[in-house]
């Protein structure tokens, strides 16, 4: 991280993981086990599920934890049953929503186009998008990592005005490394986020590029954070699994005062 031009971002991914009654006691849990100081050093987000969003904002209070959303609807309201729109959550006090996740792509046939789509609707609603990218361990083996990373940064990115650039977060998940217990190593992570920079530089010039926060996301613990974190490219990280641990997710983020 590089802590001079752009904020670490720690942000839970709780997926489709525990009830309001439980996410009330996790983040209290939490708040009790975080030093006041470590918000210096980062930002805490727990993205929830939309029925927790409610519980989770209010135990959250007295602390400087975010709230964000899993996903959102790409259209502003109309008959989409069962969806939400970013306007919703923004009323709610959501803070962040994440964009494109590799489960999102995979179970859901979320697009680049859907993303480009959500991306502009939440800037819009005042919502700070995640966006995710990340390869498959075939296109991994195959070598075009960085065609399939930049292809869904450019795709998603499309129309997306300089001005408003700095309120996106992109999150680098390789497939292969997310709930497998597999992470990236260090350098991987870092190869990676660092040619997502260029890519963004190519778009929005140099300054710009270096205030964007690039996490890394994939079976992060508190045992490798410290070293993934260490990447002069790597921002933060997106966090499943360990985020559903209080002394974990606070292990990740005292990992980010190095
Ligand atoms: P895990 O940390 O459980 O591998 O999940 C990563 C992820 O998908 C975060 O969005």
């Amino acid at each position: 991280m590089n802590r001079r031009y752009r904020k670490t971002i720690i942000a839970g991914n709780w997926k489709m993981n525990k009830t309001p009654t439980e996410a009330k006691t996790l983040i209290e849990d939490m708040k009790q086990q975080l030093d006041k100081d470590v918000y210096k050093y980062c930002e805490l987000v727990l993205c929830v599920p939309f029925t927790d969003i409610q519980a989770a904002i209010k135990a959250a209070r007295g602390s400087k934890i975010a709230i964000g959303a899993q996903n959102m609807h790409f259209e502003k309201s109309g008959a989409f049953t069962g969806e939400i729109s970013a306007d919703m959550l923004k009323e709610m006090g959501v803070k962040y929503v994440i964009i494109g996740h590799s489960e999102r792509r995979q179970y859901f046939n979320e697009t680049d186009v859907d993303c480009n789509k959500k991306i502009k609707v939440a800037i819009a609603a005042g919502l700070r998008p995640i966006l995710c990218c990340g390869e498959s361990l075939e296109e991994r083996e195959q070598n075009v990592t960085m065609e399939v990373v930049r292809k869904q940064i450019k795709i998603a990115l499309r129309d997306v005005p300089a001005e408003d650039i700095k309120k996106v977060v992109i999150a680098y998940e390789p497939i292969w490394a997310i709930g497998t217990g597999k992470t990236a190593t260090a350098e991987q992570a870092g190869e990676v986020c660092s040619a997502i920079r260029d890519c963004l530089r190519e778009l929005y010039g140099a300054r710009a590029a270096r205030a964007i926060t690039v996490q890394y996301g994939g079976s992060m613990n508190a045992k490798n954070a410290e070293e993934l974190l260490a990447q002069p490219d790597v921002d933060g990280g997106l966090i499943g699994g360990a985020s559903l641990k209080a002394p974990d997710f606070v292990a990740i983020a005292n990992a980010s005062r190095q």
